[in-house]
């Protein structure tokens, strides 16, 4: 048998039980390969659930508002996403969805792994949808010392993969890549025992399974100093949508630049007018972003007066800012200190 026929019949009786398997709608693939380039499949069958029922269609979703989306949205991560989902969906409603994984790949969020999974899954087209099960799969399978992370390893990968992809059912050959590399070519332990390519497997045949695949040495994450200004005046918050960087258009709390001392903060208030009764550090925690650490001091103000308010600045109390604005987990700890004194 060949390794793709091993892989497909391995697929039908061990693959999980996944929602957007059970539609050929592509819009509906689409979407849920959107939701699952940065999450895993578990995390985000609530979110798949919720998101096509609100917007059953494309067409639902290019009207959709995006403060609405990215409410619903949040806890997700990497909003980017559904932003651009939203821009794609505004131009399929009016010139039709891509059929092919070209076209597709013309779509805003759209990159030649969603293109692939998405042409194949939806449209039966044998291509591959490359993505870092794929690459640890055949870099373990075919013992591919070259590193993936680099143009070479990737093109000697994507020529190997291509040789396997079967004309009739390349979507569920993706798909059970997907779940072999998610339940049994894991990065650490792989339970290569439970595998139907064990006896084809070169890493597994010298015992060098867990050496691939071959990286470059990584650099470490840049660190950030922030200070999260919760202030508070009349049982409300002060949050502003942010216009710029990670996290735009999402709503959070000020985010000043810096390591910040008492008086700095008494400071930095009176000179906007703000007269602070209170000021009370909070928590220290960091939030993990792909490149970026940010180290971040919550500050709760409560402020007596407040003279100025800036136009991009609303004031929440608790139930709004648990149901109206999308607020990203970056700001989670500011949003439980505030719930914690409530
Ligand atoms: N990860 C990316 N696409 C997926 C899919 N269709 N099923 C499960 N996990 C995935």
């Amino acid at each position: 048998m060949s390794v793709s026929e091993k892989i497909l019949q391995w697929y039908n009786p061990h693959k999980r039980g996944l929602p957007w398997r059970n539609t050929r709608d592509p819009y509906k693939i689409w979407v849920s390969e959107i939701m699952l380039q940065q999450t895993r499949a578990a995390a985000a069958v609530p979110y798949y659930e919720r998101f096509i029922e609100r917007y059953p269609t494309v067409e639902a979703l290019a009207e959709s508002d995006e403060d609405e989306l990215l409410k619903l949205w949040q806890g997700l991560g990497y909003y980017s996403r559904a932003k651009n989902l939203r821009k794609a969906a505004m131009r399929v409603a009016k010139e039709g969805m891509p059929k092919d994984a070209k076209t597709l790949e013309t779509l805003p969020g759209i990159g030649a792994y969603t293109a692939g999974a998405v042409a194949s899954i939806a449209y039966g087209e044998p291509v591959a949808a490359i993505d870092g099960n794929l690459l640890r799969i055949f870099s373990r399978l075919y013992a591919v010392e070259a590193r993936i992370d680099e143009t070479a390893g990737k093109k000697e990968i994507a020529a190997l993969a291509a040789a396997e992809i079967p004309e009739t059912a390349p979507g569920d050959f993706n798909q059970a890549l997907m779940d072999l590399g998610s339940e049994i070519c894991t990065p650490k332990r792989p339970r290569c025992l439970a595998c139907p390519l064990h006896a084809d497997c070169i890493a597994f045949r010298e015992g060098r399974q867990e050496e691939f695949p071959h990286k470059k040495p990584k650099k470490g994450k840049t660190r950030e100093q922030y200070l999260a200004l919760a202030i508070r005046h009349n049982g409300a918050y002060l949050v502003e949508k942010r216009t710029e960087g990670l996290l735009s258009s999402l709503w959070g709390f000020p985010l000043l630049p810096g390591r910040w001392k008492k008086e700095d903060v008494e400071k930095y208030l009176a000179e906007r007018a703000i007269v602070a009764k209170e000021i009370r550090f909070g928590t220290r925690y960091e939030h993990v972003f792909t490149h970026k650490i940010w180290e971040i001091t919550v500050v709760v103000a409560t402020a007596e007066a407040v003279f100025t308010e800036a136009e991009e600045h609303t004031w929440a109390d608790v139930d709004a800012l648990r149901e109206k604005y999308a607020i990203p987990s970056a700001f989670r700890p500011v949003l439980e200190e505030i719930y914690g004194l409530d």
